[in-house]
């Protein structure tokens, strides 16, 4: 008798401890769990943040006027002949007069970033550094370059060409609707 009950008492007590580890052990892995999600969510927060203020910086930032990254006068309309390609260096961009109007391409190659001269006997804009070709509306002739030039808008005010070199229009190709035409403008202004 003596014997049965130190017995059961003994299974009893490790069961106690059976249940007491086992307790232990979700209670591990529960804390274990929270800590990753207030991880996550403490990363989470802190990306937002990061990005909030990164818009916020950007949008605070004065637009440099005159300089690349701002707007510049590239001339007035007339300086321009249709047919011309004009490089304007201090924006970084061709002035390109087509039937259509007028287009500001950044003259970075959209492959590696390489500056994209324009060749007059030609007819095209040839890269350096891996033979990208591009046709006068920025379009790609041949590669690497995944995609035309890349925009920048503009604007014709009081018969002056104005670029925003702040803004890059990416583009997939080229379509009429992107230049701006100086007769049309003109129509509009004096309506
Ligand atoms: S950077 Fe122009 S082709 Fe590579």
């Amino acid at each position: 008798m003596g014997l049965a009950l130190v017995g059961r008492r003994i299974t009893e007590g490790r069961r106690e401890a059976v249940k007491r580890e086992g307790e232990e052990r979700s209670l591990q892995q529960g804390l274990t769990r929270r800590r990753i999600l207030l991880g996550s969510w403490i990363v989470a927060t802190l990306v937002l943040l990061g990005e909030g203020m990164a818009s916020l910086l950007r949008y605070l930032k004065p637009r440099t006027r005159g300089k690349f990254g701002g707007e510049i006068v590239a001339g007035v309309v007339t300086e321009f002949p249709p047919g011309s390609i004009t490089h304007i260096q201090k924006g970084k961009f061709y002035l390109v007069h087509l039937d259509s109007g007028f287009l500001a391409m950044w003259h970075r190659c959209t492959h590696l970033g390489c500056t994209v001269p324009w060749k007059e006997e030609d007819q095209r804009f040839e890269c350096p550094c891996h033979g990208s070709i591009f046709n006068k509306k920025g379009e790609v002739l041949s590669g690497p370059a995944p995609r035309p030039l890349d925009l920048f808008p503009l604007r014709i005010i009081r018969g002056q060409i104005v670029v925003d070199t702040g803004q890059v229009i990416e583009r997939t190709r080229f379509d009429p609707a992107q230049t701006v035409s100086a007769h049309l403008r003109q129509e509009q202004e004096k309506g």
